[in-house]
Formats: structure tokens, sequence, C-alpha cells
């Protein structure tokens, strides 16, 4: 059984003291929260002060994005070597990366293999465009991403990657996909191309999450999804309340 998996990607949001306001808010929340794994990605400026906090809880911590080299001269760039001191998961090939910063399966590939390499557990986003879904290539884009982005990587000696499906017109658009609809995506496209990658065995052991103005009071429909092994959640993983509740939803599917 895959155990369900909640991360909050908190994007380019909170100050260190707004961080540390809101991690004191929700740790004593989701301490009662068994069953799921639950994640969260801050900014880089705030992985110190939230790793400090979430010490001794069950509660991870991630990042949003990394260069591929452990160091070097590129101004700017986080690495993976300093990822892993601080971080265990890392956010792989968001939408938002691909649109305004301009990775491609190519560099989204170099980054899951040093991410791997470095024992982070990367969280690979894959996902279709407004356009691409209308013009009905959402298989063609998605399986695309699948299968470049992951090529050549090697899932063996107990490394883990979790998926999460975003379709781009569903983040931060209050339009979530249906449940059924992102769950044939995930059944007909993201779980073949695993299988195509890592073998069938594999396919059915990495996490799938969906991704995508995911709430409160919508989540536990995705949850109930044979293939959705839970969320990738944006705008409310800043709300206490509302991730909490995304949280306990995923909770009472374990
Ligand atoms: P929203 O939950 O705000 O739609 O964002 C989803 C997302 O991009 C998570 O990575």
């Amino acid at each position: 059984m895959r155990k369900p998996l909640v991360a909050g990607n908190w994007k380019m949001f909170m100050t260190v003291a707004e961080a540390r306001h809101l991690v004191a808010d929700l740790v004593p929340r989701l301490q009662t929260v068994e069953g799921v794994q639950i994640v969260l990605c801050p900014p880089f400026t705030d992985l110190l002060a939230v790793a400090a906090l979430l010490e001794g809880t069950n509660i991870g911590l991630g990042a949003q994005n990394m260069h591929w080299e452990p160091n070097g001269a590129y101004t700017g760039e986080i690495s993976p070597l300093m990822l892993a001191e601080l971080a265990k998961y890392v956010i792989l090939g968001h939408s938002e990366r691909r649109t305004y910063f301009h990775e491609t399966d190519e560099t989204v590939n170099r980054k899951v293999k040093a991410a791997l390499e470095y024992g982070l557990i990367p969280i690979v986003c894959v996902g279709e465009s407004l356009d691409e879904n209308e013009s009905n290539r959402t298989a063609e884009v998605v399986s695309r991403q699948m299968l470049k982005g992951l090529e050549g990587v090697d899932l063996s000696g107990g490394k883990e990657i979790v998926i999460a499906y975003e379709p781009v017109w569903a983040i931060g658009t209050g339009r979530a996909a249906t449940p059924e609809g992102a769950n044939q995506v995930l059944a007909d496209v993201i779980r073949p191309a695993l299988a195509e990658l890592f073998g069938q065995e594999m396919s059915q052991v990495v996490r799938v999450l969906y991704g995508g103005s995911v709430k409160g009071d919508n989540a536990a429909q995705f949850f109930t999804m044979p293939d959705i092994d839970g969320a990738l959640v944006g705008g409310a993983s800043l709300k206490a309340e509302d991730f909490t509740r995304i949280a306990q939803a995923a909770a009472s599917h374990s």
C-alpha cells in the first residue's frame, strides 16, 4: 500500500517571521494526523528556521527547486549538496519554473538525477496547459514530460521519487480537475510511463499526487480515487486550518 503524502508548496510566500508563525500554528494541529506523510516546502530562506521547528515532529521538509551541480560559479543558485543538510524532499519541474524560468524536460532530468544522488526525494511535477488540454494533447504532453524528465533515472537501492500531476489550468484558478479526470491521467498516462521507465512493480509503488486548487473542502474526493496518493497544495498550504483539513482528509483514506 502507498502511504498518502500531502505536501505544501508555499511558493514565494512567507518571510522567516511569517514562516515561524505558520509552522508554530501547524505543528500541534498536524501532530494528531496519522497515516499520512506531511511535507512543507517553504522558500529557501525559511528552510533553516522551519527545520528547527519541525525537529522531533513527523513532518518532512522540502525545497521548491535546486541546481543540478553540487557547487560551482552559478550565482543565485542552490545545490543538492546544500539542500541535503536541511531538507529531505525537493519539488522539481513545477509548471511555474517551466513557464517563467524556461526549465525543460532536459534540465528537469538533470535535477532529478542530482537530487537522487544526494539522497533527496524529488517531487517531479508534470501537467498540461489549458491550450494543450483543449486540443486533446494531455496524454502526449504528460507522457513526454514523464519519459524525458525521468529518462535514465535509476531507482535501485531504495531510491524514491514522487510524481505530482498538476494541470496548469487548475493551478491557482479555483478550477480543480475533476477527481475522475485527474485519476484517469494517472491511470492511463503516468503509471504506464512509470511502468515503461521502472517496470510494472515500481509503477504501483511510486506515489502520484494531484495538485491544482486543492482546498479543505474538495480534498477528500481526490483521495477516494484509486491512483491518487495525495496532494501537492499551493494556496491552501498557507492557511493552517485549510492545510490541516486536507491532511485529515488524506488520513481518513489511508
Ligand atoms: P494551488 O493549490 O494554489 O492551485 O497551487 C497548486 C500548485 O501549484 C502546487 O504546487
